[in-house]
């Protein structure tokens, strides 16, 4: 019997209306395949925390989860109360960077039942998986503010590519693509404006396609690969990126399937030497906030994600996970819905659903 150590941690906002949804899943999909899931709930990694004492997260976070298997994390961020770059780069940026968490694996899929924005499109047209580098890239905390306060004040901000961190990246996608039918990659890249970084970013890209000669590639500038991701979405399967263009695609691509409260993710550092965290693409949504309204999908789904990732032998984890997505497709074809799927249903009412159908109810 599997034995998993979770580290949950719902955070802020929607994030501490969903997760009781994702347990509640996760526990059924649990008791169903014979899955022992052990969780440590932590209240920490939020602003509620941060308003008590002034951080994030106590002195030794590190410690507190390096043991755990995975983390299941809600959202972080309430900007009303803590300015979102203390808040992000004081707890989910900090996972993601010091556990390595270097790929963040992110699902966009068109579902039967869901309505999707995009004129002509059916279940089946739209799936695939965006790959984007999760520790650096444009997201640092290198640069600085020079001459303050004077007509001469300049902005500075680095961005960072390493080799080790853009090629373990591509390779992660050009495995990816090996497992998947189609077996594509699309590679994001801005090389006529960036003129620096991007086109060092698509040597490396080349040289790992050249070790895939099984896996047709191409390399499109982020700016038509999003108009693309609108008016040919069919053509994608793997699309990697870097880590702020990651960021943005991977809203706009469940964007295109429906709702971005379906859309899950995996913060994975695929060597295992630390957990990974599994959480979905949104954030707080302060604006919907406390009224049980919030699609639990997202989570659900994460949670799936981790179930499958977690056990290396591809048995009742694999199972779980394939439990957990025919039961969301079922409730989302004929169950009660939330209202970014057109629907009344609570929060709740999905969550319960969905167990249900997960316990084969
Ligand atoms: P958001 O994802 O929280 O919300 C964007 C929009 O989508 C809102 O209108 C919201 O109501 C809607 N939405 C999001 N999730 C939904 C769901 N499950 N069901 C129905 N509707 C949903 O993005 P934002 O407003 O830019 O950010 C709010 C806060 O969350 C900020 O502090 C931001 O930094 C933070 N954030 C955190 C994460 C994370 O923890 N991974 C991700 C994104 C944003
Ligand atoms: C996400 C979020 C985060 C990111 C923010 C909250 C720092 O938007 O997980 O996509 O940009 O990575
Ligand atoms: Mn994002």
């Amino acid at each position: 019997k599997h034995i998993y150590n979770i580290a949950v941690i719902p955070g802020d906002g929607i994030g501490k209306e969903v997760m009781p949804e994702g347990l509640r899943v996760l526990d059924a999909a649990a008791g169903r395949f014979g899955i022992e899931l052990r969780y440590k709930h932590i209240e920490w990694a939020s602003c509620d925390y941060y308003a008590a004492t002034g951080r994030m997260m106590p002195d030794d976070w590190k410690a507190q989860l390096s043991g755990m298997d995975a983390i299941y994390f809600g959202a972080a961020g309430w900007p009303a109360a803590v300015p979102d770059h203390v808040s992000l780069w004081g707890s989910l940026l900090k996972f993601r960077r010091e556990f390595d968490q270097y790929v963040n694996l992110r699902p966009a899929r068109l579902f039967d039942g869901v309505p999707c924005p995009l004129a002509n499109r059916k279940p089946g047209d739209i799936d695939f998986m965006i790959v984007r580098e999760n520790t650096e890239g444009e997201y640092s905390s290198v640069g600085g503010i020079m001459y303050e306060g004077t007509e001469r004040e300049i902005v500075m901000q680095q961005s960072v590519h390493s080799r080790i961190g853009s090629d373990r990246v591509l390779r992660f996608a050009f495995e990816l693509a090996r497992q998947r039918e189609r077996k594509q990659v699309t590679v994001a890249t801005k090389s006529n404006g960036l003129a620096v970084s991007m086109p060092w970013w698509d040597g490396r890209a080349a040289a790992m396609a050249a070790q895939y000669p099984d896996v047709d590639w191409d390399k499109q500038h982020i700016d038509i690969l999003s108009a693309r991701f609108v008016l040919q979405p069919q053509r994608f399967d793997v699309v990697v990126a870097s880590n702020l263009f990651g960021d943005i695609l991977s809203d706009l691509g469940p964007a295109c399937t429906g709702t971005l409260g379906l859309a899950p993710s995996a913060n994975l550092n695929p060597e295992r030497a630390f957990p990974s965290l599994f959480e979905p693409v949104h954030g707080s949504a302060p604006d919907i906030y406390g009224r049980n309204v919030a699609n639990p999908i997202g989570m659900i789904w994460s949670g799936a994600m981790m179930l499958d990732f977690l056990d290396t032998d591809g048995g009742s984890g694999r199972q779980a996970h394939d439990a957990i997505l025919a039961a969301i497709q079922q409730v989302l074809r004929d169950g009660p819905r939330t209202a970014d799927l057109g629907g009344t249903a609570s929060t709740t009412d999905m969550g319960q659903a969905i167990a249900a159908a997960v316990a084969g109810a």
